[in-house]
């Protein structure tokens, strides 16, 4: 079926493209109707597990970006992720960088994005996902500062989200690692990284005092750290007791793309980013000796190249890119060929 739709798609800029297939989810999510056809069409085998205290129905979840916004999640849900990662979610709204800001890279099945964390702002989106209903998903929300924050003031903007999403998100994302907000990735070295897990882990002990719930906490890194500042993030983020890590954002090197667009800024996602982030995954594990939870992210197109991610080490794995390209069915085809 995607076959005949992905041409519509790709005929429409790739932002209209995804605004368009955002609202059909958010339609379908909450059209009773609708919800069990797409349900019975995509359902998937139960492979649960448990990671960060948190039981998974399975390990495929949404990678942050898909949803910026929390619209569209209750339909995302009925294709069978096992978990949705809304976000990145800043303080305030804002419009991000300038159009066009995303691009497709078809014959490398990759995207370039340049978006700058576009969004209705955290308000917004504590409403979408604060509803009394069940939500029979894992919902994790991904934080991220707003353009306009100074860097030195980067942590205010984390506590405030923190404060906001604390116990009503399954679990929370720290990314400092977009490529496309200025300044974001360097509160990955070092002396950064530890000022800001410094008080964010003391927030979060307050807030666990004051809503008696225990909300894990994650750090999303870049693939583009090398060995020794990687290892020197993986020792401060095991020192401050950080939950788990994802591996990894996009990517802003071009080394192992050929097409026109090698000269465009911005953070490749899709099939080049499999192999990076996959040895990147195993280097983690064996780091840490597997003690740190990870969800494994970048160029899964397929069950192959989740089962990599898995054996290399991670506990649970994301998909963005390989949806744009393989379609809706993507979830149900990894879940199948995965081993119990
Ligand atoms: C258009 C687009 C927007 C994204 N926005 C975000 C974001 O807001 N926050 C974030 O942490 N990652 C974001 N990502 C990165 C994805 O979550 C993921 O880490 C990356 O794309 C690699 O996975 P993939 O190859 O399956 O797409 C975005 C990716 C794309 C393609």
């Amino acid at each position: 079926m995607y076959r005949y739709l992905r041409p519509l798609l790709f005929s429409l800029d790739p932002e209209a493209a995804h605004s368009l297939t955002i609202n059909l989810l958010r339609i379908a999510g909450i059209t009773p109707g609708l919800r069990k056809i797409i349900q019975d069409a995509f359902k998937v085998p139960d492979k649960p597990l448990h990671a960060f205290g948190l039981r998974f129905k399975n390990p495929v979840g949404l990678a942050a970006g898909y949803d910026k916004d929390g619209i569209g999640w209750r339909g995302l849900a009925l294709l069978g992720f096992g978990h949705i990662e809304i976000g990145t979610v800043t303080p305030k709204p804002q419009s991000g960088n300038p159009r066009p800001r995303m691009f497709r890279l078809i014959d490398e099945e990759a995207l370039i994005n340049q978006l700058g964390f576009p969004g209705r702002g955290s308000r917004y989106v504590e409403k979408k996902i604060s509803s009394s209903h069940s939500r029979e998903i894992i919902l994790g929300v991904n934080l991220g500062k707003n353009a306009a924050t100074p860097l030195n003031l980067a942590t205010q903007d984390y506590q405030f989200l923190i404060q906001r999403f604390y116990g009503l998100a399954d679990y929370l994302v720290i990314n400092i690692s977009s490529p496309n907000t200025e300044g974001l990735r360097r509160l990955q070295v070092r002396q950064e990284l530890a000022g800001l897990l410094e008080s964010l882990v003391n927030i979060c002990q307050k807030q666990e005092k004051e809503k008696k719930k225990k909300t894990p906490i994650l750090i999303k890194i870049s693939p583009d750290l090398s060995q020794n500042e990687m290892r020197d993030g993986l020792d401060i983020i095991i020192e401050h007791g950080i939950e788990g890590i994802i591996a990894a954002n996009t990517t802003i090197s071009r080394e192992v793309i050929s097409s026109e667009y090698s000269n465009c800024s911005g953070g490749l996602s899709g099939k080049p980013l499999a192999y990076r982030n996959t040895e990147m995954i195993r280097e983690i594990a064996n780091y840490t000796k597997g003690k740190l939870p990870i969800i494994g992210v970048g160029g899964i197109m397929g069950s192959a190249d989740a089962r990599a991610k898995l054996e290399a080490g991670a506990s649970l794995v994301q998909v963005y890119t390989g949806l744009v390209y393989r379609g809706p069915g993507l979830v149900k085809s990894i879940l199948q060929e995965l081993p119990d």
